[in-house]
């Protein structure tokens, strides 16, 4: 099983619009795939509710019980494994990073949002897993994309070639349990995050089968 954790320390980043629908474009993929909601705001899990099906499978867990959780998983056969974190530098994300191949850090490309990345890599680093930082909610005109990636070059962490736009489809999707990919699978939504699980994918390998 191969374990991708969603960290960042700004409320709002995208973390649990990431985390869900990428773990959607697995399901769909053919891959036994969950999402361990770490995050006390539950919105992970109050999405599953909303959901008509039981794919992917969603748990609510505390950072204490993580560990157990990410072994059960992986017991039923679990093959992709996402973590949603909470917007803190607490233990849990932590705890998600170091039991993680691959730690994504959604950053939208606003200067309070790239300030905070340099607190969220502070301490993901500890973990020493790969990180990669995705850019996320980018505004079709101006150039905000390419001054974040600029202003993100002297930090020396990767940068994921794939960026999401600020795109109705991500955020209106969730409020019907779904994801942009079944909300409105010819959409520029759509394309964008298959890229981002295709990228994902190469990155963590053929996932646990
Ligand atoms: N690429 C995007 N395009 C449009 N809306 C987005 C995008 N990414 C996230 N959003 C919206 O931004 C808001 C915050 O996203 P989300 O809840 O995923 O962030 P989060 O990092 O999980 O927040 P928290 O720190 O509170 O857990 C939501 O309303 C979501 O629908
Ligand atoms: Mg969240």
């Amino acid at each position: 099983m191969k374990t991708v954790s969603v960290i960042s320390q700004k409320g709002g980043a995208g973390k649990t619009t990431m985390a869900l629908h990428l773990a959607v474009a697995s399901a769909l993929s053919g891959r036994n795939t969950a999402v361990i909601d770490l995050d006390p705001q539950a919105s992970a899990a109050n999405w599953a509710d909303r959901r008509e099906t039981e794919v992917p499978v969603v748990l609510s867990a505390h950072a204490s019980r993580l560990r157990r959780e990410v072994t059960r998983v992986a017991i039923i056969g679990g093959e992709m494994l996402y973590l949603d974190t909470a917007p803190h530098s607490d233990g849990s994300a932590l705890e998600a990073a170091r039991l993680s191949d691959l730690v994504l850090i959604p950053c939208r490309p606003a200067i309070l949002d790239l300030d905070a990345l340099n607190n969220s890599l502070d301490f993901i680093r500890t973990a020493h897993k790969p990180i990669c930082v995705v850019l996320n909610a980018i505004a079709s005109v101006g150039h905000d994309a390419d001054q974040a990636v600029e202003a993100l070059q002297g930090l020396g962490v990767e940068i994921c070639p794939v960026r999401l736009g600020n795109r109705v489809a991500f955020a209106r999707s969730l409020i019907t349990g779904q994801v942009a990919q079944e909300f409105d699978p010819k959409g520029k939504a759509t394309a964008e995050m298959e890229r981002l699980h295709q990228f994902v994918q190469s990155r963590v390998g053929k996932s646990g089968r």
